[in-house]
């Protein structure tokens, strides 16, 4: 593994956080406010999980999540394809082989300390940046939400996108994916030592950038 040093001047954004808790929209947008490079990691793992169920393999399977994950070509992938229930499904499958983590990990490292076209930081999120990938980042967040605001923005947002939805399923869904994003053994989603953590539940998407703004503007001025 290649070991990434931290260029003075750059800045390092971590975003971590539960599933549907905002922290993607609050990500990207950040990073659009500060003219940063931007990795959504969750389409990484969305990507291994669907070229494994298009393969016709097991998500769970070690084999075949680790090929597909050391073949990856992100550009195979549209952005509808890694948003489904199913997408996210096996992504939470794949993300808990340790085989399939550290073939990503050079990729994130490498765009958290190298940001494409030569931006002055990069925003990451995921559910292990501040604690695995980038535990140097000069801010981390963590974004978390209550279970039933999460569920009821998921259902809007899969309604939005002209997916049929059961409510109870989604509901059950997000708990098991709760339970196997925290659970796993190997860089589970747990908030670091050293991050804010930011309760989204009663905030619209524009509370929620103004808040992450305002921390990130203290945070760098120390
Ligand atoms: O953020 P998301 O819902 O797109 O992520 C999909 C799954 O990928 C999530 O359930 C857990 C996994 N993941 C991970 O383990 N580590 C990351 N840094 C990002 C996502």
């Amino acid at each position: 593994m290649t070991a990434y040093q931290k260029t003075s001047g750059k800045v390092i954004v971590a975003v971590d956080g539960h599933a549907a808790s905002g922290k993607g929209t609050m990500a990207r947008s950040l990073a659009e406010a500060l003219n940063l490079a931007y990795l959504d990691t969750g389409s990484l793992y969305r990507a291994v999980g669907v070229a494994v169920l298009r393969a016709g393999g097991d998500p769970a399977r070690d084999a075949d999540a680790v090929r597909a994950a050391e073949s990856l070509d992100l550009t195979k992938f549209s952005r509808d394809d890694l948003r489904s229930e199913a997408a996210g499904g096996a992504a939470s499958t794949v993300a808990a082989i340790p085989g399939v983590r550290a073939a990503l990990l050079e990729f994130q490292r490498r765009f958290a300390y190298q940001p494409p076209q030569n931006k002055a930081g990069a925003v990451l999120d995921g559910r292990d940046i501040g604690t695995v990938i980038c535990p140097d980042a000069d801010v981390k967040i963590f974004v978390t939400a209550s279970l039933e605001a999460r569920v009821e923005r998921r259902i809007k947002e899969l309604r939005a996108g002209g997916q049929a939805v059961i409510d109870a399923r989604v509901r059950d869904d997000m708990i098991a994916r709760d339970a196997r994003d925290s659970g796993r053994s190997v860089a589970p989603m747990v908030a670091a030592a050293d991050a804010w953590v930011l309760d989204t539940t009663t905030l619209d998407a524009g509370q929620v950038l103004a808040q992450a703004k305002a921390f990130i503007a203290r945070k760098l001025s120390r």
